[in-house]
């Protein structure tokens, strides 16, 4: 393992293995215990520190921090008047001082935590940067489809919606290749990336015709927040073509499963009826992603093992 996780190329298959197979005996060594904590990170400090919103990343990453007796400190940026990229550093400067051993950071602007890790001396972890990466989302999916599927070697995985703006779907990409599986991205052509025919994926823009032969839907929320301008003609179109209704989810084959990272646009990308099936891994996925960023914190704060 690589000293900090700021995007998914810093795993190679061993490493990416590695994390899911420690997420798996995380999970086996609290599964029996009264008190889910373990004792590994203690005297350790984790800050998260978080310029932009998040609910289930946030709290995921104090709660796996916490659950390994690590001291946690959560820093808000947000609102903050001095410009980013002072503001970033004063910051930095400010954990070197007090000695943080961990840095999970979330930035509106692709490439932070980078810059962050030449600052300071702990391990910094990306917690999503722009739209650039969210590496332990895509660790999280990737132990989610194999916790479901038993194999992410030749899984087939369908990721569809906005992926001009998601770090999820980048990082999911560069991961489940590593990992074996097969990536088709669908979505208008106005939702994909510019050289995204370089991407190691297949590209479609008709999902009915994807969905039969697909081990795993990743749905993608409409990111309007990243929109500056016009790209599909009106929430009801975009649904109409690109949302996942349970008469889509019908074609799936008997075993896929749909999965969404969170938060959900309801009655846009995906309908509560699918939200809601049992195909559906959401609330796995955030439950699972407590565990993986507890084997992400202590393989990268190398605590000593109990
Ligand atoms: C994602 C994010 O923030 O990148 N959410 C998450 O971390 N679970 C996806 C999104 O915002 O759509």
């Amino acid at each position: 393992m690589r000293k900090h996780l700021l995007e998914v190329a810093d795993l190679d298959r061993a490493d990416a293995t590695l994390v899911l197979d420690t997420t798996a005996q995380i999970e086996q060594a609290l599964a029996g215990r009264e008190v889910k904590k373990l004792p590994t990170l203690r005297g350790r400090t984790v800050v998260n520190l978080f310029f932009e919103d998040s609910t289930r990343t946030r709290i995921s990453f104090e709660l796996a921090a916490k659950r390994l007796s690590a001291d946690v400190i959560n820093f808000s940026a947000k609102g903050s008047s001095v410009s980013k990229g002072e503001s970033l550093k004063d910051t930095a400067l400010t954990l070197e001082a007090m000695g943080a051993d961990g840095i999970v950071v979330r930035h509106s602007a692709s490439g932070a935590p980078h810059r962050l890790a030449q600052w300071v001396q702990g391990s910094v972890v990306n917690a999503g940067d722009g739209t650039h990466e969210h590496p332990t989302q895509a660790l999280l999916d990737a132990y989610t489809i194999r916790q479901r599927l038993g194999r992410l070697d030749g899984v087939r995985v369908a990721v569809v919606g906005d992926v001009l703006h998601s770090r999820v779907a980048r990082s999911n990409v560069g991961l489940l290749t590593t990992l074996g599986a097969e990536v088709t991205l669908v979505a208008p052509p106005t939702l994909l990336p510019v050289g995204v025919e370089t991407w190691p994926v297949t590209v479609s823009y008709d999902l009915d015709a994807v969905l039969p032969k697909a081990d795993v839907v990743m749905m993608l929320r409409v990111q309007a927040e990243r929109m500056n301008a016009s790209f599909f003609p009106s929430a009801r179109e975009y649904s109409r073509r690109y949302g996942l209704d349970g008469r889509r989810m019908a074609v799936l084959p008997d075993d896929a499963i749909v999965m969404h990272p969170g938060p959900m646009n309801r009655g846009m990308e995906i309908a509560a009826e699918v939200a809601d099936s049992p195909r559906s891994t959401i609330v796995a996925q955030v439950g699972n992603g407590v565990s993986v960023r507890m084997a992400v914190l202590y393989l990268l704060l190398g605590g000593a093992p109990e």
